[in-house]
């Protein structure tokens, strides 16, 4: 017999509005998602995203960064907070706090992030301003695994938009968010289900290397 490793636990950490947590809250409720949300863990207490998880009867708890003396000891006390809820799978959505080595090694090839571009492009902040100034024809928004490297871990699952002459930084983060609420809960299923790996530092899927992420278009 074949004994298929698959995760079954989540932890998402968030540190603000939390329409990504909200998307896999409603996927769960309609019973389409592959995993159990365990717990929600936020860096900023007034982070709405927390509302959300404790409407949906979501363990949650918050870390305040600021009040530890280094990024490893708040990534530790995260760790610590999350143990007792054993996520197999740790689903970043909007946490806008930088992942210490120690953090990202522990939970390596367990640890998904969303970035609002199609990386490699743009990593980093104010993403749609700088597609609107170059000019692009198209953007998105990309999940990847997490590594040391900030956004640069292996691309997975990208949904594309086309740039509309009328388009602003603000319809351009409504419109990609969309598509995120759609990209992340399908990707962040296939690693719970064991069809999506890190191995090597390269991403598999079905056992087939993912040399650039599957692209949607919307
Ligand atoms: C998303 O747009 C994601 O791309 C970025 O942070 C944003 C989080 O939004 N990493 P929300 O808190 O899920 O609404």
């Amino acid at each position: 017999m074949i004994v298929v490793e698959t995760a079954s636990r989540a932890a998402i950490l968030i540190s603000g509005s939390g329409t990504n947590l909200q998307a896999f809250i409603d996927r769960q409720r309609e019973g389409r998602l592959a995993f159990e949300i365990a717990v929600v863990c936020s860096n900023r207490a007034d982070a709405y995203g927390l509302v959300r998880a404790e409407r949906a009867g979501i363990p949650n708890c918050t870390r305040a960064h600021g009040e530890f003396a280094d990024r490893e000891s708040f990534d530790r006390s995260v760790a610590a907070a999350l143990e007792p809820y054993a996520p197999d799978l740790l689903i970043l959505a909007g946490f806008m706090r930088i992942l210490s080595p120690w953090f990202v090694r522990r939970y390596e090839g367990r640890i998904l992030n969303i970035h609002p571009a199609l990386l490699p492009l743009y990593p980093g902040l104010h993403t749609h301003r700088r597609v609107l100034e170059a000019g692009d024809s198209h953007h998105g928004s990309t999940v990847h695994f997490v590594t040391e490297e900030l956004d640069g871990g292996p691309p997975v699952l990208a949904g594309r938009i086309a740039v509309e002459p009328a388009d602003t930084p603000e319809s351009l983060n409504d419109r990609v968010q969309a598509v995120e609420h759609r990209i992340y809960p399908e990707a962040a299923d296939w690693l719970a289900t064991g069809r999506l790996r890190l191995s090597e530092g390269a991403a598999t899927l079905d056992g087939e290397p993912l040399d650039a992420p599957i692209v949607r278009d919307f």
